[in-house]
């Protein structure tokens, strides 16, 4: 799988979900972390977790990385891809590389107002590589209605949503530089990523 995690949006769990994921498929097989945001911060998490560190990272912010990924990538399972917010000249690069696209979004109206860019962004490249695309639900408050009414309104745009989903913990925060615990809430992500990968 090449995964690439996307929102154009700043701050809406790209980075946790991208180095989440790459810790659990980095114990089931070789797995590279490409850090395609200049600010840095999935290459600073796994330099944090220094010999620890369950995959490889590197950093490539490049809006050409989709040219490039076939020798960057030679004798990895798998391949992780964290983009920024706002460009799109990478984010670009990035869908282009992947086989899947992950699209982390709080079930707030205003998040899903704002995924059109991505959406579109996404869409626009479809005629050279169209990779499954789904909305990953993230910073979820637990005894709230608002999940199931971000699902409502995604299913009538059309946009698939991961049925695990991630909740608003301050343990999300605080584990920025360790090494994410295996399982739990983003293990159910992979698994389900992982099952719907081999059924396609
Ligand atoms: N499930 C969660 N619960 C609580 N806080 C979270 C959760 N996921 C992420 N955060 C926190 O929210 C902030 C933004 O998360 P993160 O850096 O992963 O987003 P991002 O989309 O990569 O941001 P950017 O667009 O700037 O790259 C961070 O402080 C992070 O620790
Ligand atoms: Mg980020």
């Amino acid at each position: 799988m090449r995964l690439a995690i996307t929102n154009l949006k700043g701050g809406t769990g790209k980075t946790t979900t991208a180095v989440h994921l790459a810790a659990g498929l980095g114990r089931q097989g070789r797995t590279l972390l490409i850090d395609a945001d200049p600010q840095g911060s999935a290459t600073e998490w796994a330099v944090l977790m220094g010999d620890e560190c369950p995959f490889t990272c590197v950093t490539d912010a490049g809006d050409d990385l989709h040219r490039r990924l076939g020798q960057q990538t030679r004798g990895y399972d798998h391949v992780i891809i964290d983009t920024p917010p706002g460009h799109d000249a990478i984010v670009r690069s990035a869908i282009l590389a992947a086989t899947d696209v992950l699209v982390p979004l709080a079930p707030s109206l205003m998040d899903i107002n704002r995924l059109r860019p991505t959406i579109e962004l996404i869409a626009a490249v479809e005629r050279l590589n169209a990779p499954t695309i789904r909305v990953l639900l993230t910073r979820v408050r637990s005894n709230t209605r608002k999940s199931r009414l971000a699902r409502g309104t995604l299913a009538e745009l059309g946009v698939p949503v991961v049925e695990a989903e991630i909740p608003l913990l301050e343990a999300y925060v605080t584990g920025f530089g360790l090494v994410p615990p295996e399982g739990h809430r983003y293990g159910a992500v992979l698994d389900e990523l992982l099952r719907q990968a081999v059924a396609a």
